[in-house]
């Protein structure tokens, strides 16, 4: 094990964390609170970090505005956002926490986690802070877990994940990165400098949400005009694991200016009835410091995911090409249809054939349907099994898409059950799409979705589940329950959700399985340590499709980002029909590939191309997949965009450019690929109009390459393989 905790100084308890290039440090205050001292670059001893009190001095004034505590809990001067906040049985609602006792055990995958016990000096409350150290990554995972140790009930009103503190700066300012978009324009970079005041990014629709992604980085905007960039600059960021309605806020104040991040399950309409001997454990927010920019970051991150957090089952497996007919036929599934497809794909060279919605109950529509989940007899006579056998043999393996959480009120189930879903008496339910959500925190409703998907997991030979969730939660009400737990459902909710995916995972361990909401509205890491890959956007257009998957790919692994190569025009009604099919599918292969077209509206020459450009995938999809990324050109800053992924031994790497258009004809820009091996010589395939050569890494990253892109939306493959 790697010895990332250390001590020293017994008396005033300290704790270094320190992964392969940082540190995080936190102490005791001498009144016995735990404070937080450094979060940066590793220094060379122990006693380089500030110590007790240290900190304090550094900022000259003694801020009542932001805390130091390391976990903030509401009570005495704290005005910014705490991590904790309780009511008590006897109505008192000041916490005052202090250190109780610490531990260190080793979890999943061999990582040590330190666990600091926190307690309220005179209540029965206790809070455990996790801390999971990931070296190689420089990431910390921090999780809290919230304990009523008395023989009263208390009330959670807020119970975030952590607090991240920022260095205070004497000069410059606070510049934050988020994730932001809709429908269709999923994970946009969005950068703000801070200025005093509280900025938040959340979540109440239920879900993650296309409109904010619970992701942040924060970099120096220094007087100078410098700031961090792809490859340098020191960048603070996490990410949080959670499904449901989250929140991260970063609080500012000046002279010093100093930034406070904390963020976790949203606290609004939260309420959470703690009985005596119950805890709460909240998500994982993982947090990490780079001085080598945003991509660094990213790269951390991304490492993380398929090291340690995506489900182990799967993770060391290449995504399969899939083939996914949504795009071609909507709602109108049959077995015909989608055999004629399936064959198409076969001839592709596609790996997983999946049937997306339409295929059960009286689903002819997106206005009735969801929710029986049988499969519907006109459209297969025979049952799905036929279909299932035939993909088989065609030697792929068969997807099929559902949307557990959800019912049409025009389907058998609803109409069985009405009160299932999320409402409130006397007020109307609010449908999207035609539909209501399942309320989830009903166990007998959880228990109905998990023994039909059981059921249906255990009757028919399904190899992969595209799990979907297609509109927000509204009027989150649960008349049935006690009224001090009906606050509790949109966390209920996302456990259950969690719980239902866990154990059919355990159940049916060879299944894949894709996260889905209305495109790209689950993407977070909560979800992606259940879910095996995610759908990003419904986006499908190439163009647009470069600047949401750069956005994902800041705090999201390529190997979990599906991208289609769309039909022409998509069901979006965006008219690709100009762009060749070459630059779709470079668009599209920048992730984990996919196929949404029509096929059977391909010529005997687009199948040949299409099949080429498969197989080409398939060639390197082990550097795009399991590689490293580097974003070398952003689409939302020129004309040309490019990203490069190198494996992780450097040998083989692989550049991506796309042209979006050319004036005067003037030459495309140079790309300058990085993270190549400066002293290794490169063979370089893919050049337009130039044979292959060989250059040194050295000369790769300095003088750059000439992609001689010319015109509109073009694009180029370019492979560089270490001779
Ligand atoms: C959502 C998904 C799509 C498709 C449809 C089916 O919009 O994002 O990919 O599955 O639902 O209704």
């Amino acid at each position: 094990m790697v010895q990332v905790v250390q001590f020293f100084e017994a008396k005033e308890k300290c704790w270094v964390l320190t992964t392969d290039r940082t540190a995080y440090v936190l102490g005791l205050t001498a009144n016995g609170r735990l404070e937080h001292r450094y979060w940066g670059e590793r220094l060379p001893r122990p006693a380089d970090y500030p110590g007790p009190g240290e900190r304090k001095a550094s900022y000259a004034v003694e801020s009542q505005m932001l805390p130091f505590d390391e976990y903030p809990a509401w009570g005495g001067f704290l005005y910014k956002e705490p991590c904790l906040k309780v009511t008590f049985a006897d109505g008192v609602r000041d916490l005052a926490l202090v250190y109780s006792h610490q531990r260190q055990e080793i979890g999943q995958e061999g990582l040590p986690v330190l666990v600091i016990t926190l307690k309220d000096n005179y209540y029965p409350l206790e809070v455990d802070l996790h801390y999971k150290v990931v070296p190689q990554c420089d990431l910390i995972q921090r999780w809290a877990v919230i304990r009523n140790t008395g023989q009263e009930w208390l009330d959670l009103e807020a119970a975030l994940s952590a607090a991240w503190q920022l260095p205070s700066l004497r000069d410059g300012s606070y510049r934050l990165t988020h994730l932001s978009g809709r429908w269709n324009s999923e994970t946009q970079v969005r950068q703000t400098v801070l200025t005093d005041g509280r900025k938040t990014v959340e979540s109440r629709q239920g879900l993650t949400s296309a409109e904010a992604n619970p992701f942040f980085a924060i970099d120096i905007l220094a007087p100078d005009g410098t700031r961090a960039s792809e490859e340098v600059g020191q960048v603070w960021f996490g990410a949080l694991g959670w499904s449901g309605n989250w929140k991260i806020a970063v609080d500012h104040v000046s002279d010093p200016a100093r930034a406070y991040v904390a963020g976790g399950i949203n606290d609004f309409d939260f309420r959470w009835r703690l009985n005596p001997g119950e805890e709460f454990v909240t998500p994982p927010f993982v947090g990490g410091y780079t001085a080598q920019g945003f991509g660094q970051a990213s790269r951390n991150l991304h490492l993380y995911q398929l090291d340690y957090l995506l489900p182990r089952s799967h993770a060391k497996q290449f995504r399969q090409v899939l083939y996914n007919s949504w795009e071609a036929v909507t709602f109108d599934v049959t077995e015909e249809k989608q055999l004629q497809l399936a064959e198409r794909a076969a001839r592709l060279g596609v790996e997983l054939f999946v049937v997306d919605d339409g295929w059960f109950g009286q689903r002819h529509h997106d206005r009735a349907g969801l929710g029986d989940w049988y499969v519907n007899p006109e459209k297969f006579p025979r049952g799905l099994d036929p279909l299932i056998d035939q993909v088989h043999e065609l030697g792929m393996n068969f997807g099929i898409w559902v949307e557990p959480e959800m019912v049409n009120p025009d389907s058998d189930l609803y109409r069985m059950h009405p009160d299932w879903v999320y409402h409130f008496p006397h007020r109307s339910r609010s449908e999207r799409r035609n539909q209501l959500v399942l309320n989830l925190a009903r166990a007998e409703v959880a228990a109905h979705i998990y023994a039909w998907l059981d059921s249906f997991l255990s009757k028919h030979k399904i190899d992969f589940i595209k799990w979907d969730f297609n509109r927000p939660i509204a009027e989150a009400g649960w008349p049935a329950a006690p009224l001090e737990h009906q606050r509790e459902v949109y966390v209920r909710h996302v456990q259950a959700f969690y719980d239902i995916v866990e154990q059919l995972r355990a159940r049916h361990p060879a299944v894949v399985w894709e996260v889905c909401a209305g495109g790209g509205g689950r993407a977070d890491l909560g979800a992606l340590a259940r879910f095996d890959q995610c759908w990003v956007s419904d986006n499908t257009d190439p163009f647009d499709r470069l600047q949401i998957q750069e956005g994902y790919s800041m705090a999201y692994a390529p190997k979990t980002m599906m991208a289609w190569v769309s039909s022409s025009p998509t069901s979006q009604h965006i008219n690709n029909e100009a762009l060749h099919l070459r630059y779709r599918f470079h668009s599209a292969m920048t992730g984990s590939l996919g196929l949404g077209e029509d096929l059977t509206r391909y010529t005997e020459e687009q199948i040949a191309e299409a099949a080429t450009l498969v197989a080409e995938y398939k060639t390197l999809r082990h550097i795009v997949q399991e590689g490293l990324l580097y974003r070398l050109n952003s689409p939302r800053t020129g004309d040309l965009a490019a990203v490069q992924y190198v494996s992780r031994d450097q040998r083989e790497s692989v550049v991506f450019v796309f042209l979006h258009s050319q004036h005067y004809w003037q030459a495309a820009p140079r790309v300058y690929p990085r993270g190549l091996d400066p002293a290794g010589y490169y063979r370089i395939e893919g050049i337009i109009g130039e044979e292959a050569k060989t250059v040194s890494g050295q000369s790769l990253m300095r003088v750059g390459l000439q992609s001689n892109l010319d015109g509109h939306f073009g694009s180029a493959l370019i492979k560089l393989t270490l001779g």
